[in-house]
């Protein structure tokens, strides 16, 4: 950022007050310090967004929003972070400083804006063909027998592309559009030996397909019969600057609320399935564009719900595409559940013939990831010999391994034993080798509102209180790598602290701007979070929490160490003194600092 931005940027936040703009929006009632009202990014009945006026930021413990007043407003506005400010600039009546952004910058700008017009135009085009015309009547017929209503049509502007060759491209270099504009959202295709362009899609009922703005992106085009050799049964618009499958979940505009009021997400496999679902009542729906399930796709859904059902086609290949998705979505730190559509139909199918309620069961029956990769290879390995058996077993570790709670552990433990027919020990043998040592949390979001043991909630908030004073003075920093791995905090804290690391690098301040511009949006919000709830203790205070909260954390990376030695002495108490001496010894070793540790305070330094 140059000096007259940070200077215009500056004034702005001088002259804002998140009260007064958050109000513009949200019915706000005074409580306990803060301002609290009901969300306006979920669905919800009681009130649990709150605003904190004189420390500047909003935060939803509903779901998870959070942020700064720019923050807010473009979440609110569906404008970018800078938009946002500028908005608010408008409204204050500040001026904005001359060189705004590049020209390069205002340009790309103009000229994705000119992007999006011309899908737009062009979703117009299909849909009146659709719904309007007599060259749409083949498109109207196949949708009506395929039971989809006049209704769905509409929510989502589904249309039709005539069978003719140029009549969209046409239509809009009449609008002033250029052949290369045109080409370039891949709606046209340059002839091979000939000059000019010709319909990209032709004899096909369109699909729009919009970003989580709700603006059209790209197309998916269905043949009106069955596929054959020479055309493919869907053709969708080409990778463009605007269409990127990897980013794009088909209905998420849509759905959204629904996940988010839910709590879930139903993945399937095509727009079609979508459309079917979300017309037959089942509204938390989104589809992949034809390609895997990407990292991207996960962090998409997680911004809305934490537990997500795949609901792919009973086929081979729609069951390897789960298998290829669960490490993708486990990773993440989803909560993966399965959906096996019975007697070989995919979702749409399943919903016309059996109702909204069937479909509900399936998802209230839907099966825990684990469940489903451990049938999913007893179906699919031979496991008869020892060998067979224990092969099988190394397939279905990686995913099980990953369970953090012990009883679960235990049960699965005796499940996989019982039906490989293998010896309880020698599956928890062969388990040791998958588990990671200490796992860390790996939530991309944190969930504020659901429950927590005692021991979670002593260790949330020692995390917290660490965040707060290092937020404070980054100085403290060295304390913190001094007494902890960063393994021992969560994903989204990992990033906070690297980021404040490089703020102190950079000798600046952090500060609540920068935040909302560098870091993630789940780790912003996150962090809004985590300031809103500080108190304005003394430094002496603060100091002393900050000095607790590290040796609480320090104690249980001890014990976790310290019984983890002891179990593993106990392996080697029969057969092998040697290494049980030595384990033994640097168990005390721990055992030591753990007991220095408790009995003074002072020592953590
Ligand atoms: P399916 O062949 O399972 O389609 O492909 P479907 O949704 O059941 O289609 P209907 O019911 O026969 O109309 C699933 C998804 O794979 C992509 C599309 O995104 C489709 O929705 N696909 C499939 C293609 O991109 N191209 C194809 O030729 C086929
Ligand atoms: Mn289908």
């Amino acid at each position: 950022m140059g000096s007259d931005l940070d200077e215009f940027v500056e004034r702005v936040t001088e002259r804002t007050d998140i009260y007064s703009v958050v109000s513009r929006y949200v019915s706000l009632t005074q409580r306990s310090g803060r301002y609290w009202g009901r969300c306006p990014f979920h669905n919800e009945k009681t009130a649990s967004f709150s605003v904190s006026a004189d420390k500047g930021l909003f935060y939803c413990f509903g779901c998870g929003a959070g942020g700064n007043v720019f923050k807010f407003l473009s979440l609110i506005e569906k404008i970018t972070y800078f938009e946002a400010i500028k908005l608010q600039a408008e409204r204050l009546g500040i001026p904005l400083p001359a060189q705004r952004t590049s020209p390069e910058e205002e340009r790309r700008r103009r000229e994705e804006k000119n992007l999006l017009k011309i899908n737009e135009l062009a979703q117009d085009f299909y849909h009146e063909c659709l719904i309007k015309t007599a060259r749409g009547e083949p498109g109207r017929k196949y949708l009506a027998a395929r039971g989809i209503t006049a209704e769905t049509i509409e929510t989502f502007k589904m249309g039709f592309a005539p069978d003719e060759w140029d009549n969209l491209f046409k239509s809009l270099l009449r609008q002033n559009f250029t052949a290369q504009q045109i080409e370039s959202v891949g709606l046209i295709v340059k002839r091979k030996n000939s000059s000019g362009y010709y319909d990209r899609f032709r004899s096909r009922v369109m699909i729009p397909i919009t970003n989580v703005f709700g603006h059209v992106v790209g197309f998916g085009g269905r043949i009106l019969g069955e596929a054959d050799e020479t055309t493919p049964k869907y053709l969708n618009t080409p990778e463009t600057v605007l269409f990127n499958k990897r980013n794009l979940l088909f209905g998420l505009d849509k759905s959204n609320r629904a996940i988010n009021s839910s709590g879930a997400a139903v993945v399937v496999e095509g727009y079609m399935d979508a459309i079917s679902l979300f017309s037959a009542g089942i509204k938390n729906v989104v589809a992949t564009l034809g390609t895997a399930f990407t990292p991207e796709h996960v962090k998409l859904i997680l911004r809305y719900a934490k537990k997500i059902i795949f609901c792919y086609d009973s086929d081979e290949a729609g069951q390897r595409a789960t298998i290829r998705a669960l490490p993708i979505v486990q990773e993440a730190g989803a909560e993966v559940f399965v959906i096996k559509v019975p007697d070989g139909k995919d979702p749409d199918e399943f919903v016309r013939k059996h109702g909204k309620e069937s479909f509900n069961e399936l998802i209230k029956n839907a099966q825990p990831l684990v469940d489903y990769r451990i049938e999913y290879v007893l179906e699919h390995t031979a496991h008869v010999t020892t060998d067979e058996k224990l092969r099988a077993l190394e397939e279905i570790l990686p995913v099980v391994a990953k369970i953090k709670n012990e009883v679960v552990r235990v049960e699965y433990r005796k499940k996989i034993a019982a039906s490989l027919g293998l010896d309880e020990f020698a599956v928890l043998d062969a388990w040791k080798k998958f588990s990671p040592k200490t796992e860390p949390e790996k939530n991309l979001v944190i969930n504020p509102t659901k429950n927590f043991s005692k021991k979670d909630l002593i260790l949330r908030t020692a995390r917290e209180d660490i965040l707060r004073m290092i937020w404070q003075d980054t100085e403290m920093l060295h304390y913190l790598s001094a007494m902890l791995k960063p393994k021992i905090f969560p994903q989204v804290h990992q990033e906070i602290i690297e980021w404040l690391k490089t703020c102190a690098e950079q000798e600046r301040r952090p500060d609540k701007l920068r935040a909302a511009t560098e870091l993630s949006e789940a780790a912003n919000a996150e962090l809004a979070r985590i300031l809103m709830d500080g108190t304005d203790a003394p430094r002496d205070t603060q100091i002393k929490v900050f000095k607790d909260s590290l040796k609480t954390l320090r104690l249980v990376v001890l014990h976790e160490k310290y019984y983890g030695l002891m179990a593993e002495a106990e392996k080697y108490i029969s057969n092998d003194t040697a290494a049980y001496t030595k384990t033994v010894e640097e168990s005390l070793k721990i055992k030591k600092e753990i007991d220095n540790l408790k009995g003074n305070p002072a020592n953590c330094f």
